[in-house]
């Protein structure tokens, strides 16, 4: 039997990811409410409450970097979704390296495993958050998650997910897009 509650964000599994924004002075915000809205062109949606330090970081550039933590980066992820750019530099204070983007003026963390560079092409106040949607122009990725067909093979990356307020670490694929086939012989 369901019970039904009242509505509220309980999708889970979500991606909790880094994300830089601003030129001059750029700053680092963790985000959870973060996704794929579409594959061609490839747009990324972000929420971001209007009252963070960020927001009009993203709004006036036009631009940000997702960048994609490691497990072993779940404290650095913590301490930016937790201090302001207001008061520190989250950079210095992290010991990360700002790094050159391909596409955009908003640097990527280098120390992140992959770096998602987006321009904006929409804004959505819908609320509590602002849904900035975001045109992935490049990806950058660590050579070591590549396989010897240029592909991105996630398994090398030491993925994390936020469910409920907890960091996950994903422990693995277990079935793979199309493999439905051996799953029916099964029954
Ligand atoms: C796991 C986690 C997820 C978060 N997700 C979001 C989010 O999706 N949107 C948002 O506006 N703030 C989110 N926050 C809060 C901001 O990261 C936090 O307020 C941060 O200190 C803002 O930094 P800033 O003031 O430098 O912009 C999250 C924080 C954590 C720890």
């Amino acid at each position: 039997m369901k019970i039904v509650k009242p509505p509220s964000t309980a999708l889970s599994p979500v991606p909790v990811v880094l994300v830089s924004c601003g030129v001059d002075r750029p700053n680092l915000i963790t985000l959870a409410w973060a996704g794929v809205a579409c594959s061609e062109p490839p747009v990324i949606g972000i929420g971001v409450r209007p009252g963070r330090f960020s927001h009009p970081l993203i709004a006036e550039a036009g631009q940000f970097v997702v960048n994609i933590p490691r497990a072993d980066q779940v404290g650095i992820l913590d301490y930016c979704g937790n201090v302001s750019g207001r008061d520190v530099d989250k950079w210095a204070a992290c010991g990360l390296t700002p790094a050159k983007a391909s596409q955009v003026r908003v640097p990527l963390v280098a120390e992140c495993p992959v770096a998602l560079e987006c321009r904006v092409i929409h804004c959505v106040s819908l609320g509590s958050h602002d849904l900035f949607l975001g045109q992935v122009v490049a990806v950058q990725a660590d050579e070591e998650l590549l396989t010897a067909e240029g592909r991105l093979d996630y398994t090398r990356a030491q993925l994390l997910a936020y469910v409920g307020g907890d960091y996950w670490q994903m422990g693995g694929p277990v079935g793979h897009y199309g493999d439905w086939r051996p799953i029916k012989r099964t029954k």
